[in-house]
């Protein structure tokens, strides 16, 4: 069969794209200990923690962690080749973990996790020796940012500047008294007041200058996140709070070559979202109304009772549908969607959260339907693999030589952080192919684009 110019050349591009995403990088090895500091040790982190001494005991599954249990399909589906991701990329072991934290209550992680009651007793006493030994460090804490909780064991300085560096001081000397190689900083702490970008995060410079004045637009969770990144430790944020979201910590981590991302775990009622909204768009089904109301009973509920640490988790939770859906694009389908998200602190449930959605649908010729679900579910028991593949895989990006916004990292977060030309990629299954091509571009593999033809020419 003949060829055209044409028919040659477009063969052509494909081919050299592909060829570049399949050149391995290199990866230096995980050798040593990778430390985890978690500024907030409250339900989440030591849940998380306990969990990660578990399974290293032997005694639990890390069920949810894609870094531990998920496989990925290298090459043709006739190859059967399904290694796990902990195979096929080199991320750290578990044993190798040693934890450590801030927080402005001065429980040590065993008294927070029985605390906040999340573990049952014959788990919690299984690992009362590892999380008894860790104590938070003294928090960079300021009330005007979380008016629920009364901090008591905080750090007294002149200024933000300063906290800072306290907080760069206490990371220094974790890495010296764990002989940690590397770390990793993952905001566990509560959510804060509701912030807007200001000037004043728009450059390194101007942050610092900000710092300095202890400028109200400088919020707590800002500080652990420059402090980790002029550190050069890559930095997580699991709250909805600007905190690296902002131009001037963005520059920086290019800078200092170290991988970022956020924003807000995606855990229960918005990681549900994310599976039904893509689903009901592939099909063209159209949208009317989506009212989501919780109720939780755990210290992250109280803070989210205060109006402004509410709103900044209102407005995580409600960016992700219009993405999805995109009624620009399809104006009949949700151009006139009602999206309510309504969060209520009721202290009987505790960590066990309860999602109520009421999805209002319509079909063929607009017909209407309903969509109820009632999501049971436990906060930190699905937030921990999230906080674990977190730190596996920022680790393993800095290692890669990666930097700045991790997207393919979209995938655990309720907001995720993009360049700032992009919008937010907010579809679970495409965040999912997103997180697994990057990890075999790493390792130059193919990538998976689900063609398929080849199997039929
Ligand atoms: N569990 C989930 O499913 C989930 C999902 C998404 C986001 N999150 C977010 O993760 C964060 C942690 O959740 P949690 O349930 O562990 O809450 P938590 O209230 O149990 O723990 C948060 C801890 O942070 C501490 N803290 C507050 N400000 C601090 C500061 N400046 N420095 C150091 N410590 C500080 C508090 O004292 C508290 O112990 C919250 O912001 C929550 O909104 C949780």
């Amino acid at each position: 069969m003949r060829t055209t110019h044409d028919d040659a050349a477009h063969r052509a591009a494909p081919t050299k794209a592909a060829d570049r995403a399949r050149r391995p990088v290199k990866i230096a090895p995980p050798e040593g200990t990778l430390g985890v500091l978690t500024p907030g040790m409250g339900a989440v982190s030591t849940t998380f923690m306990a969990g990660v001494e578990l399974v290293r005991k032997g005694r639990a599954l890390p069920i949810g962690s894609v870094s531990q249990l998920a496989t990925i399909r290298l090459g043709k589906r006739t190859d059967r080749r399904s290694p796990t991701i902990r195979e096929f990329v080199p991320l750290a072991k578990l044993d190798d973990l040693v934890f450590g934290g801030w927080d402005a209550i001065p429980d040590n992680a065993y008294e927070t996790a029985r605390k906040a009651a999340v573990l049952e007793p014959h788990h919690l006493e299984d690992v009362k020796g590892l999380l008894s030994g860790v104590r938070p460090m003294k928090a960079a804490f300021d009330q005007a940012y979380v008016k629920r909780l009364d901090g008591t064991h905080v750090k007294n300085a002149r200024t933000k500047f300063d906290l800072a560096g306290e907080i760069k001081d206490d990371i220094q000397r974790f890495k010296k008294e764990t002989g940690a190689q590397r770390l990793v900083m993952v905001w566990c702490g509560s959510t804060e007041a509701f912030l807007t970008p200001h000037q004043v995060h728009d450059n390194p410079r101007a942050f610092e200058d900000a710092m300095k004045a202890n400028h109200p637009a400088i919020a707590p969770s800002m500080l652990y996140a420059w402090a980790a990144i002029t550190s050069g430790v890559p930095f997580a944020n699991g709250a909805p709070n600007l905190t690296v979201d902002i131009p001037a910590l963005q520059e920086l981590a290019r800078e200092h070559h170290v991988p970022i991302c956020g924003k807000d775990f995606k855990t229960g009622q918005t990681l549900l979202k994310t599976v039904l909204a893509p689903g009901f768009k592939a099909r063209m089904l159209g949208v009317n109304g989506w009212f989501s109301t919780n109720i939780l009973g755990n210290r992250d509920g109280e803070v989210l009772d205060d109006p402004e640490s509410g709103k900044t988790k209102e407005l995580s939770k409600l960016g992700a549908l219009e993405y999805i859906l995109q009624p620009h694009l399809y104006p009949q389908l949700y151009g006139k969607m009602c999206h309510k998200v309504d969060i209520r602190y009721y202290p009987p449930r505790g960590d066990n959260k309860e999602g109520w959605d009421n999805i209002d649908i319509f079909g063929w010729l607009g017909y209407p339907m309903q969509v109820k679900v009632n999501f049971l579910c436990r906060d930190s028991i699905l937030a921990a693999p999230v906080v674990l593949d977190l730190v596996l895989f920022l680790d393993l990006a800095q290692r890669a030589g990666r930097r700045g916004i991790q997207e393919w990292l979209s995938f655990y977060f309720k907001s995720p952080m993009c360049a700032p030309d992009l919008y937010p990629e907010h579809d679970l299954f495409i965040q999912m192919m997103k997180l697994k091509n990057t990890l075999r571009s790493m390792m130059g593999e193919e990538l998976i684009t689900h063609l398929g033809a080849e199997y039929y020419d």
